[in-house]
Protein backbone atom coordinates (compact mmCIF):
# COMPACT_ATOMS: atom_id res chain seq x y z
CA UNK A 1 0.00 0.00 0.00
CA UNK A 2 1.21 3.33 -0.63
CA UNK A 3 0.70 6.55 1.14
CA UNK A 4 -2.13 7.66 -1.31
CA UNK A 5 -4.62 4.51 0.42
CA UNK A 6 -3.00 4.80 4.20
CA UNK A 7 -3.40 8.07 5.01
CA UNK A 8 -6.68 9.52 5.60
CA UNK A 9 -8.94 10.98 2.64
CA UNK A 10 -9.21 14.80 3.45
CA UNK A 11 -12.98 16.41 2.69
CA UNK A 12 -13.53 16.57 -0.86
CA UNK A 13 -13.60 19.95 -2.94
CA UNK A 14 -17.31 20.06 -4.24
CA UNK A 15 -18.85 22.29 -6.70
CA UNK A 16 -21.05 23.96 -4.30
CA UNK A 17 -17.81 23.98 -1.40
CA UNK A 18 -16.65 26.16 -3.87
CA UNK A 19 -19.40 28.29 -3.79
CA UNK A 20 -19.19 28.71 -0.22
CA UNK A 21 -15.69 29.31 -0.48
CA UNK A 22 -16.32 32.63 -1.97
CA UNK A 23 -19.49 33.66 0.57
CA UNK A 24 -16.57 33.04 2.80
CA UNK A 25 -14.35 35.53 1.46
CA UNK A 26 -11.35 32.39 0.79
CA UNK A 27 -9.53 32.29 -2.85
CA UNK A 28 -10.09 29.81 -5.05
CA UNK A 29 -6.61 27.77 -6.11
CA UNK A 30 -6.97 26.60 -9.64
CA UNK A 31 -4.40 25.07 -11.50
CA UNK A 32 -4.02 22.99 -14.10
CA UNK A 33 -2.79 19.08 -14.63
CA UNK A 34 -2.55 16.38 -16.96
CA UNK A 35 -1.32 13.59 -15.57
CA UNK A 36 -0.94 11.54 -12.01
CA UNK A 37 2.18 12.56 -10.96
CA UNK A 38 1.49 16.40 -11.70
CA UNK A 39 -1.75 16.12 -10.07
CA UNK A 40 -0.86 14.46 -7.08
CA UNK A 41 1.48 17.13 -6.55
CA UNK A 42 -1.03 20.07 -6.86
CA UNK A 43 -3.71 18.15 -4.64
CA UNK A 44 -0.53 17.98 -1.97
CA UNK A 45 0.34 21.38 -2.62
CA UNK A 46 -3.59 22.35 -1.87
CA UNK A 47 -5.07 23.35 -4.63
CA UNK A 48 -8.65 23.66 -4.65
CA UNK A 49 -9.66 23.28 -8.61
CA UNK A 50 -7.69 21.23 -10.54
CA UNK A 51 -9.05 21.61 -14.49
CA UNK A 52 -7.60 18.37 -16.77
CA UNK A 53 -7.79 21.48 -19.87
CA UNK A 54 -7.50 21.05 -23.21
CA UNK A 55 -4.47 23.39 -23.17
CA UNK A 56 -2.32 19.99 -22.92
CA UNK A 57 -3.04 19.49 -26.36
CA UNK A 58 -0.20 22.12 -26.43
CA UNK A 59 1.66 21.78 -23.56
CA UNK A 60 1.60 17.76 -23.52
CA UNK A 61 0.73 16.79 -27.20
CA UNK A 62 2.88 19.41 -29.00
CA UNK A 63 0.22 21.06 -31.34
CA UNK A 64 0.07 24.55 -31.94
CA UNK A 65 -3.21 25.64 -30.64
CA UNK A 66 -5.98 23.36 -28.33
CA UNK A 67 -8.00 22.27 -31.43
CA UNK A 68 -7.09 19.21 -32.26
CA UNK A 69 -7.55 17.35 -28.69
CA UNK A 70 -10.27 14.81 -28.91
CA UNK A 71 -12.61 13.42 -26.36
CA UNK A 72 -10.71 10.09 -26.11
CA UNK A 73 -7.47 11.79 -25.59
CA UNK A 74 -9.11 14.12 -22.84
CA UNK A 75 -10.82 10.95 -21.17
CA UNK A 76 -7.41 9.22 -20.88
CA UNK A 77 -5.65 12.25 -19.68
CA UNK A 78 -8.48 12.90 -17.07
CA UNK A 79 -8.50 9.24 -15.84
CA UNK A 80 -4.95 9.64 -14.72
CA UNK A 81 -5.70 12.90 -13.34
CA UNK A 82 -8.08 11.57 -11.08
CA UNK A 83 -6.38 8.73 -9.90
CA UNK A 84 -3.75 11.43 -8.66
CA UNK A 85 -6.24 13.15 -6.74
CA UNK A 86 -7.72 13.11 -3.45
CA UNK A 87 -9.21 16.59 -2.14
CA UNK A 88 -9.54 19.04 -5.55
CA UNK A 89 -12.69 19.28 -7.31
CA UNK A 90 -11.43 17.52 -10.75
CA UNK A 91 -12.99 19.44 -13.53
CA UNK A 92 -12.82 18.30 -17.77
CA UNK A 93 -12.26 20.61 -20.19
CA UNK A 94 -14.61 19.56 -23.12
CA UNK A 95 -12.78 19.88 -26.07
CA UNK A 96 -13.32 21.98 -29.07
CA UNK A 97 -15.95 19.83 -31.47
CA UNK A 98 -17.61 17.97 -28.77
CA UNK A 99 -20.34 20.38 -27.87
CA UNK A 100 -20.17 22.78 -30.66
CA UNK A 101 -23.01 21.21 -32.83
CA UNK A 102 -25.74 20.04 -30.52
CA UNK A 103 -26.97 19.98 -26.87
CA UNK A 104 -27.43 16.50 -27.20
CA UNK A 105 -23.41 16.12 -27.59
CA UNK A 106 -22.72 18.45 -24.62
CA UNK A 107 -24.34 16.20 -22.44
CA UNK A 108 -23.38 12.77 -23.70
CA UNK A 109 -19.43 14.46 -23.41
CA UNK A 110 -20.10 15.61 -19.93
CA UNK A 111 -21.60 12.55 -18.81
CA UNK A 112 -18.49 10.41 -20.51
CA UNK A 113 -16.15 12.55 -17.97
CA UNK A 114 -18.07 11.92 -15.50
CA UNK A 115 -18.74 8.10 -15.91
CA UNK A 116 -15.72 7.12 -17.93
CA UNK A 117 -13.13 8.99 -16.35
CA UNK A 118 -14.29 9.99 -12.79
CA UNK A 119 -14.29 13.41 -13.13
CA UNK A 120 -16.67 15.86 -11.06
CA UNK A 121 -17.09 18.92 -13.16
CA UNK A 122 -16.84 20.09 -16.79
CA UNK A 123 -15.86 23.41 -18.04
CA UNK A 124 -17.20 24.40 -21.67
CA UNK A 125 -15.80 27.49 -23.86
CA UNK A 126 -18.47 30.20 -24.44
CA UNK A 127 -21.51 32.25 -23.66
CA UNK A 128 -23.64 32.96 -26.78
CA UNK A 129 -27.08 31.11 -27.14
CA UNK A 130 -25.80 27.47 -28.13
CA UNK A 131 -23.20 27.30 -24.90
CA UNK A 132 -25.86 28.36 -22.62
CA UNK A 133 -28.07 26.11 -24.04
CA UNK A 134 -25.73 23.48 -23.48
CA UNK A 135 -24.82 24.71 -19.84
CA UNK A 136 -28.30 24.94 -19.18
CA UNK A 137 -29.11 21.23 -20.12
CA UNK A 138 -25.52 19.58 -18.39
CA UNK A 139 -26.59 21.56 -15.07
CA UNK A 140 -29.86 19.95 -15.71
CA UNK A 141 -28.39 16.40 -15.70
CA UNK A 142 -26.80 16.64 -12.35
CA UNK A 143 -23.12 17.77 -13.79
CA UNK A 144 -21.60 20.63 -12.64
CA UNK A 145 -20.53 22.73 -15.72
CA UNK A 146 -18.06 25.46 -15.31
CA UNK A 147 -18.45 28.44 -17.88
CA UNK A 148 -15.47 30.29 -19.49
CA UNK A 149 -15.52 33.77 -20.81
CA UNK A 150 -13.59 36.57 -21.88
CA UNK A 151 -10.67 34.65 -24.37
CA UNK A 152 -11.91 31.34 -25.06
CA UNK A 153 -8.75 29.44 -26.80
CA UNK A 154 -10.98 27.38 -28.93
CA UNK A 155 -12.41 30.25 -30.89
CA UNK A 156 -8.93 31.74 -31.58
CA UNK A 157 -9.51 32.01 -35.35
CA UNK A 158 -12.74 34.05 -34.47
CA UNK A 159 -11.47 36.43 -32.39
CA UNK A 160 -7.84 36.45 -32.18
CA UNK A 161 -5.21 35.70 -29.35
CA UNK A 162 -5.84 39.16 -27.43
CA UNK A 163 -7.50 40.51 -24.42
CA UNK A 164 -11.16 40.92 -24.46
CA UNK A 165 -13.54 43.55 -23.06
CA UNK A 166 -11.81 46.72 -23.35
CA UNK A 167 -15.01 48.74 -24.82
CA UNK A 168 -18.13 49.60 -23.65
CA UNK A 169 -19.88 47.16 -25.80
CA UNK A 170 -17.95 44.09 -25.50
CA UNK A 171 -17.75 44.75 -21.60
CA UNK A 172 -21.30 44.60 -21.69
CA UNK A 173 -21.51 42.06 -23.83
CA UNK A 174 -19.38 40.01 -21.41
CA UNK A 175 -21.40 40.92 -18.29
CA UNK A 176 -24.51 40.24 -20.08
CA UNK A 177 -22.85 36.70 -21.26
CA UNK A 178 -21.82 36.05 -17.26
CA UNK A 179 -25.34 36.53 -15.94
CA UNK A 180 -26.74 34.47 -18.85
CA UNK A 181 -24.36 31.40 -18.06
CA UNK A 182 -25.27 31.76 -14.45
CA UNK A 183 -28.58 31.66 -14.87
CA UNK A 184 -28.39 28.42 -16.73
CA UNK A 185 -26.57 26.81 -14.03
CA UNK A 186 -22.77 27.25 -14.47
CA UNK A 187 -21.09 26.28 -11.09
CA UNK A 188 -18.54 28.84 -11.04
CA UNK A 189 -17.07 31.29 -14.73
CA UNK A 190 -13.88 31.15 -15.97
CA UNK A 191 -12.52 34.77 -17.07
CA UNK A 192 -9.65 34.74 -19.21
CA UNK A 193 -7.76 37.68 -20.63
CA UNK A 194 -10.48 40.42 -19.21
CA UNK A 195 -8.98 43.93 -18.31
CA UNK A 196 -8.88 43.72 -14.01
CA UNK A 197 -11.66 46.34 -13.61
CA UNK A 198 -13.88 44.61 -15.82
CA UNK A 199 -13.33 41.11 -14.08
CA UNK A 200 -13.63 42.41 -10.81
CA UNK A 201 -17.32 44.08 -11.59
CA UNK A 202 -18.22 40.75 -13.54
CA UNK A 203 -17.53 39.57 -9.84
CA UNK A 204 -19.32 41.65 -8.24
CA UNK A 205 -22.46 41.11 -9.89
CA UNK A 206 -21.96 37.27 -9.95
CA UNK A 207 -23.13 35.35 -6.80
CA UNK A 208 -21.15 32.13 -8.42
CA UNK A 209 -17.52 32.21 -8.17
CA UNK A 210 -14.97 33.50 -10.91
CA UNK A 211 -12.12 32.14 -11.63
CA UNK A 212 -9.45 34.57 -13.58
CA UNK A 213 -6.65 33.98 -15.60
CA UNK A 214 -4.98 37.30 -16.63
CA UNK A 215 -7.90 38.85 -15.21
CA UNK A 216 -6.31 40.59 -12.54
CA UNK A 217 -6.81 40.15 -8.38
CA UNK A 218 -10.98 40.96 -8.28
CA UNK A 219 -11.76 37.42 -9.21
CA UNK A 220 -12.67 34.87 -6.28
CA UNK A 221 -9.84 32.76 -7.77
CA UNK A 222 -6.97 32.20 -10.28
CA UNK A 223 -6.23 29.65 -12.18
CA UNK A 224 -2.76 28.68 -14.24
CA UNK A 225 -1.25 26.32 -16.84
CA UNK A 226 0.91 24.58 -14.25
CA UNK A 227 3.81 23.93 -17.24
CA UNK A 228 3.20 27.99 -17.08
CA UNK A 229 3.74 28.47 -13.35
CA UNK A 230 6.59 25.39 -13.41
CA UNK A 231 8.80 27.15 -16.31
CA UNK A 232 8.29 23.82 -18.02
CA UNK A 233 6.54 24.95 -22.06
CA UNK A 234 9.70 26.97 -23.27
CA UNK A 235 7.77 27.72 -26.41
CA UNK A 236 5.86 30.41 -25.09
CA UNK A 237 5.95 32.78 -21.93
CA UNK A 238 2.35 34.10 -21.54
CA UNK A 239 2.12 38.11 -19.70
CA UNK A 240 -0.39 37.02 -17.42
CA UNK A 241 1.90 33.81 -15.87
CA UNK A 242 4.49 34.46 -13.00
CA UNK A 243 7.15 31.70 -13.29
CA UNK A 244 7.67 29.99 -9.93
CA UNK A 245 10.58 27.74 -11.11
CA UNK A 246 12.53 27.09 -14.39
CA UNK A 247 11.81 23.42 -14.64
CA UNK A 248 12.77 23.00 -17.86
CA UNK A 249 16.54 23.82 -17.79
CA UNK A 250 16.40 21.90 -14.25
CA UNK A 251 15.34 19.02 -15.76
CA UNK A 252 17.32 19.53 -19.18
CA UNK A 253 20.35 19.76 -16.83
CA UNK A 254 19.67 16.95 -14.89
CA UNK A 255 19.03 14.41 -17.73
CA UNK A 256 22.21 16.29 -19.48
CA UNK A 257 24.11 14.76 -16.48
CA UNK A 258 22.60 11.36 -16.84
CA UNK A 259 23.64 11.23 -20.47
CA UNK A 260 27.03 12.26 -19.26
CA UNK A 261 27.32 9.90 -16.85
CA UNK A 262 26.18 6.76 -18.94
CA UNK A 263 28.64 7.85 -21.73
CA UNK A 264 31.52 8.58 -19.17
CA UNK A 265 30.79 5.09 -17.61
CA UNK A 266 30.22 6.59 -14.02
CA UNK A 267 26.57 5.18 -14.10
CA UNK A 268 25.27 3.16 -12.94
CA UNK A 269 27.36 2.63 -9.55
CA UNK A 270 27.95 -0.76 -7.78
CA UNK A 271 24.73 -0.24 -5.13
CA UNK A 272 22.45 0.89 -8.35
CA UNK A 273 22.13 -3.24 -9.34
CA UNK A 274 21.84 -6.77 -7.63
CA UNK A 275 25.12 -8.52 -6.91
CA UNK A 276 25.49 -12.74 -6.84
CA UNK A 277 28.78 -14.89 -6.67
CA UNK A 278 29.05 -16.07 -10.39
CA UNK A 279 29.17 -19.97 -10.53
CA UNK A 280 32.64 -20.86 -11.56
CA UNK A 281 31.51 -21.87 -15.29
CA UNK A 282 30.80 -17.97 -15.57
CA UNK A 283 33.40 -16.17 -13.71
CA UNK A 284 36.19 -14.47 -15.38
O1 LIG B 1 -7.28 24.64 -21.05
C1 LIG B 1 -6.91 25.38 -20.15
O2 LIG B 1 -5.81 25.27 -19.61
C2 LIG B 1 -7.83 26.43 -19.71
C3 LIG B 1 -7.31 27.44 -18.74
C4 LIG B 1 -6.43 28.38 -19.44
C5 LIG B 1 -8.40 28.13 -18.01
O3 LIG B 1 -8.93 26.49 -20.17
Amino acid sequence: MDAMTTTKKPAPVTALELQAMRRRGERIVALTAYDYTMARMADEAGVDFILVGDSLAMVMLGHDSTLPVTMDEMVHHTKAVVRGTRRALVVADLPFGSYHASVADAVNNAARFLKEAGAHAVKLEGGHEHQVNCIRAIAQSGIPVVAHLGFTPQAVHAIGMRVQAKTEDTIKALLAQALAVEEAGACCVVLELGPAEVAEAVTQRLQVPTIGIGAGIGCSGQIQVVHDLLGMYPDFQPKHAKRYADLHATMVAAIGAYAGEVRGGSFPEAGHSAHVELPAQLGH
